[in-house]
């Protein structure tokens, strides 16, 4: 066990889920998930389409409640109305479909609903140049290279705008940042951008939630793994107990390929020899 784990191992989690379920009038989309989320660590919550990963952070995230089992915060029992009481406890959500202002300067989107202002009213002014300065602070402190803080945020790609997304919330305070699906719209190299600011945010000491359909992103920074199938935990384990193969397997599920391959055999035209063996889920 080399240091960093000893620490990561004895550090009490931020968030702790105990038998958690959620039931849509009686549709079940989740049951008796057991997750814990320690600062300084990424917890990746795989699954397949369907599965409950955005059940389960939403009720991480304080949009929807849950109807079974423990949510805890700092070891207290909580139950949030809203996201913004969730935020007051420093757990950030950055969503798939970052909310922007695709034609307002980079600087501006970063301050969005928190501009800082200057003066006293009627004289109170937006206080751009410290706005600017801090933005600018920020991105070079997560390593961030933009050209321009002028530039709408909309010219920028999918890859560095979920980098400004996760900056703003380590400004903000955040100390969980949940990151729904970041790099499921991107390409190779724009994927390993966002990877490595979900390494930042985590040396930065932030717990932090990596919902993913692909196991190999997951199994690059992320210290814990929980699969999820159907609404269960189908896998809770952490980086030391399971390699990517497994991982990999467990995600796409290595029976029911062999299923789907032994269906499409029926088919004419489709030929099986060519299906990977096991579940080969590349980049
Ligand atoms: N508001 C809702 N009302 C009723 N059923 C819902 C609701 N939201 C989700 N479900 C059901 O709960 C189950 C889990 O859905 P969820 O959106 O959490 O899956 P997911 O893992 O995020 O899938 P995806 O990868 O497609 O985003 C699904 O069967 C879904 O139909
Ligand atoms: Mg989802």
């Amino acid at each position: 066990m080399t240091v960093n784990e000893t620490t990561v191992a004895d550090t009490k989690p931020i968030i702790e889920l105990h038998n958690v379920g959620k039931l849509y009038g009686n549709v079940r989309a989740l049951g008796e998930v057991d997750l814990a989320v320690k600062p300084g660590q990424v917890t990746c919550v795989l699954g397949d389409n369907g599965a409950g990963k955005s059940t389960l952070i939403k009720i991480i995230s304080g949009l929807h409640q849950h109807t079974q089992g423990e949510y805890r915060v700092d070891g207290e029992p909580v139950r949030f109305s809203t996201p913004r009481e969730a935020l007051d406890m420093g757990i950030a959500t950055v969503y798939q479909d970052l909310a922007v202002v695709p034609l307002m300067p980079v600087w501006r989107n970063f301050f969005l609903g928190s501009e800082l202002t200057r003066g006293l009213w009627p004289l109170r002014r937006l206080d751009i140049e410290k706005m600017k300065k801090i933005v600018d602070e920020e991105l070079c402190a997560m390593g961030i290279e933009l050209d321009d803080l002028e530039q709408p945020i909309g010219t920028l790609s999918g890859g560095q705008r979920q980098s400004v997304a996760i900056a703003r919330a380590v400004y903000f305070g955040a100390r969980v940042l949940i990151l729904d699906e970041p790099t499921a719209a991107l390409g190779v190299k724009q994927s390993g951008v966002v990877l490595k600011y979900i390494a930042a945010a985590r040396d930065k000491g932030l717990g932090v939630i990596f919902i993913t359909h692909n196991p190999h992103h997951a199994y690059m920074v992320g210290d814990h793994f929980a699969v999820l199938r159907l609404g269960a935990m189908e896998l809770s384990a952490d980086r030391r107990q399971v390699s990517l193969e497994e991982l990999t397997n467990h995600m796409a599920g290595g029976g029911e390929l062999a299923a789907l391959k032994h269906e499409l055999a029926q088919v004419r035209g489709v030929d099986v020899e060519e299906l990977p063996e096991e579940a080969d889920l590349s980049l």
